[in-house]
């Protein structure tokens, strides 16, 4: 049996036609997603690239950044040299969730549940495939299917059986504030939004870049042909 290939749907970061050359992300989006990895994905994946100063990014005030960054912990020295811990500030990154991975493992039964800082980038069609991998356990498993009972069914995963439990259960599990329906659906595709920003925080920036790069190109393109055409008007 082969794996699945990601489900694909419309991202605002891939703008126009979807194909990834204009288009900015959706900061309510990223807000959203960023709720749902805080408050379900985190007990088991770190983002360990993402500095708590980033989530400016995301619309944030510097006052809201701050008081999620003191949220977590992390390890410092005491005036005596001492190791000790603090709370985060926003020159922080977020904190690994486990000491190590044999930690990890141990509390996983054997399996690893990677920092999801990179994720997007690491899978083929990264940001549709983590969605579609949280959209796609299934609980009718094809009877010539073999599978340890600690692994769950799911066709978009390369192996078929994957030992992370359903994370997304129900809906309003997460709850949300602004105005989107709290649907499992919701919560993958706004996740996965995030997950794409954590891999390519400049993204925008670099559209941006991009964008103004061709006007220029075209805007001397013009006058070059302009004035080609002038010099050369009196030649016959
Ligand atoms: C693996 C995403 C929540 C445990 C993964 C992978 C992704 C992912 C993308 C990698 C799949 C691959 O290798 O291609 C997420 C997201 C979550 C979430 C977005 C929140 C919505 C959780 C939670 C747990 C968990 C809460 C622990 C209870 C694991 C484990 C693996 C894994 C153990 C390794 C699976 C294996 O290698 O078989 N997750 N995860 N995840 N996740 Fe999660």
């Amino acid at each position: 049996a082969h794996h699945e290939h990601p489900e694909q749907i419309v991202w605002s970061h891939n703008g126009i036609g979807n194909i990834g050359i204009t288009g900015t992300f959706d900061r309510g989006q990223l807000q959203r997603g960023f709720k749902v990895y805080k408050e379900v994905c985190a007990a088991c994946h770190s983002i360990s690239r993402v500095a708590f100063r980033d989530l400016l990014a995301l619309g944030f005030s510097e006052g809201q950044a701050k008081a999620i960054a003191a949220e977590y912990t992390v390890p410092s020295i005491d005036e005596s040299g001492e190791p000790t811990t603090r709370p985060a500030t926003l020159a922080d990154k977020f904190p690994p969730v486990y000491a190590n991975e044999v930690a990890a493992r141990a509390a996983q039964n054997g399996a690893y549940p990677p920092d999801l800082s990179l994720i997007t980038k690491a899978r083929h069609d990264g940001t549709n495939y983590v969605r579609s991998l949280l959209l796609g356990y299934r609980d009718e498993v094809p009877t010539d299917f073999q599978k340890a009972d600690t692994l769950w069914y799911n066709p978009w995963f390369a192996s078929l059986a994957i030992a992370m439990p359903p994370p997304l259960a129900s809906d309003e599990q997460v709850e949300y504030t602004d105005g989107t329906a709290p649907t499992i659906n919701n919560y993958a595709t706004d996740v996965s939004a995030f997950l794409a920003w954590t891999a390519e925080p400049k993204l925008d920036n670099r559209k941006e870049t991009g964008v103004a790069a061709i006007a220029f190109l075209l805007i001397l393109t013009i006058l070059g042909y302009l004035s080609y055409k002038k010099v050369w008007r009196d030649v016959k």
